[in-house]
């Protein structure tokens, strides 16, 4: 048989699937009579199954029973065989009969593959099958991208189909393979990078406040409710989608990841929910599927939500709501069922007391919410984050450079990090390669950040370099920073920050601010 891209395709028929050869075996499926070779035992009659050759060899001649026997049995191996293929497989005769469908293809297609058996394709399925000019053209087709929009059913597959010929040349019957698209994206889509490396075990820190947080998002994975994941930019927002989707039962399927920032406004609701044919200038001709029916089975991961735009984010309302995308162009909804972990380092519930998210799109998004705390706030987590940077730098880099002194780890563990982790691992990093020391000791290049009287002010003011934040993040960054700096003396971080103590208090109490947790 020639398998050849983009020329006819053909194969001969195989003894076993020749009906002339094989009509009368399939008869006799019931016990045969007058079988002169005695089969002892089951592992006898497997043995000689295994190698009917040397059974045939050895029956005589006119032993045409056993040689009957033999053939059935390996046409109910064969069976089971194709049965057993991950592929939807049918063969359709002329006039598009089924010949065979196992049960992938009946399952694909919507049919009983045991009553399809004898009946033309056509009347089974409510499209027209692609089969039927291959009859005539000879022309077959390997993996073919198929869109099948039927009022019944969306298919979208993979499809080869082999023409078989005769010895005149005439096709007899097509040996139709076909997958579910969706297989081939998760394949391609794990070797594209559409898949979580993360899990719980990378995550470094031993401070309560990530200890919570990893203690919420491990519970927060065996379940499926839609999460939003909060917290300042390098925090580890991502880290933790990765981990949760890696630890729920969706781990064998994508984890896509889409920064709502950095889509241009007028491809996001293609990217995200896909396009119909020709919808719109630039679209491609056969249509897509967008990030959510691709991830259909898996996670999206919706990073910088708060970047969505308004318009878009009512058509994000509609999927999370109906479980279903329409395609743009298109006015089918397709099922989908994806978890969504939604992250924003913006105050989202300030934004909708803004008007600037919608309040109905927070709450469908916010199931679940865990907050992880930014690193100033888990100083214990300094150390060990550290001794992990390193070790992979120094590894990486072939450096013998075990840690950093103890007055540079202290110099260290009072800076604000307003990078938060990402700051933290890019610092190593950049010591390690300036480094020859086996220990590190200068940290200089760190003491801009380094708290000061003015640190409230430092704090804040790095904080606000990295993003705009609303005036309630910032009123509540500077009480943190100031916290910290006055070592949580509360008459004199409430001086710093020129208000009265039961105003601190009481804003304290407003932003959920726990000194039991900051103190640790
Ligand atoms: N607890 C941790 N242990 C080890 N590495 C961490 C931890 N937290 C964050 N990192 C590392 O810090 C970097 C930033 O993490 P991540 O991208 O998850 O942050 P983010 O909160 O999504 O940031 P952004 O808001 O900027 O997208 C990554 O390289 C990640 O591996
Ligand atoms: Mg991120």
């Amino acid at each position: 048989m020639r398998v050849d891209r983009g020329r006819p395709i053909s194969g001969r028929l195989s003894p076993f699937t020749d009906p002339r050869v094989h009509g009368e075996a399939l008869k006799n499926l019931t016990p045969v009579k007058n079988v002169n070779v005695t089969f002892s035992s089951t592992c006898h009659l497997h043995r000689c199954i295994n190698s009917p050759k040397s059974l045939l060899d050895k029956a005589p001649r006119d032993c045409h029973s056993t040689r009957l026997l033999i053939d059935s049995i390996l046409i109910e191996e064969q069976k089971a065989i194709i049965d057993h293929i991950g592929d939807g497989l049918m063969v359709l005769a002329r006039g598009g009969i089924v010949r065979h469908a196992n049960t992938v293809a009946g399952r694909i297609l919507g049919i009983d593959p045991v009553k399809a058996i004898g009946r033309p394709l056509e009347e089974l399925i409510d499209f027209e099958p692609i089969i039927g000019p291959i009859f005539s053209t000879g022309m077959g087709n390997v993996d073919r991208e198929l869109i099948i929009d039927s009022p019944a059913r969306h298919l979208h597959l993979l499809d080869t189909a082999i023409p078989i010929t005769n010895a005149c040349g005439r096709v007899v019957s097509v040996v139709n393979t076909f997958r579910e698209f969706k297989r081939i994206r998760k394949i391609v889509g794990k070797y594209a990078g559409n898949h979580a490396r993360y899990t719980f075990e990378n995550i470094v820190g031993k401070s309560a406040g990530l200890l919570d947080a990893v203690a919420s998002a491990r519970k927060a994975a065996r379940g499926s409710a839609n999460l939003l994941l909060s917290g300042e930019s390098g925090v580890g927002k991502e880290m933790f989608a990765q981990a949760i989707h890696n630890d729920s039962e969706r781990q064998g399927h994508l984890f896509i990841a889409i920064n709502c920032a950095a889509l241009p406004h007028d491809l996001i609701e293609s990217e995200l929910f896909g396009h119909a044919p020709g919808s719109f200038t630039g679209a491609t001709r056969e249509g897509q599927p967008g990030k959510f029916e691709s991830a259909d089975g898996g996670t999206v991961f919706l990073d910088e939500i708060s970047k969505l735009p308004l318009d878009v984010q009512a058509k994000l309302l509609r999927v999370l709501q109906e479980r279903e995308v329409t395609r743009l162009g298109d006015t089918r909804g397709i099922q989908i069922d994806v978890r969504i972990i939604c992250a924003s380092n913006r105050d989202l519930q300030a934004m909708v007391r803004e008007n600037a998210f919608r309040a109905d799109l927070y709450y469908r998004c916010n199931v679940i919410d865990i907050a992880i705390p930014p690193l100033r706030q888990r100083q214990d987590d300094i150390p060990v984050l550290t001794s992990f940077f390193v070790a992979k730098y120094a590894a990486l880099l072939r450096k013998n450079i075990y840690g950093f002194t103890p007055s540079a780890m202290q110099q260290m563990s009072g800076y604000v990090w307003p990078g938060n982790v990402r700051e933290l691992e890019n610092f190593i990093e950049r010591m390690i390669n300036l480094s020859e020391d086996a220990t590190i000791s200068d940290v200089s290049s760190l003491s801009r950040g380094m708290p000061t009287p003015d640190a409230v002010v430092d704090g804040v003011r790095e904080g606000a370099s990295s993003q705009v934040v609303s005036l309630a993040e910032a009123e509540r960054r500077a009480i943190e920073e100031a916290l910290r700096s006055c070592a949580f003396n509360m008459t004199r971080c409430a001086a710093v920050l020129a208000v009265s103590k039961p105003a601190l208090y009481a804003k304290l109490k407003r932003h959920g601010i726990h000194l039991r947790r900051t103190l640790q």
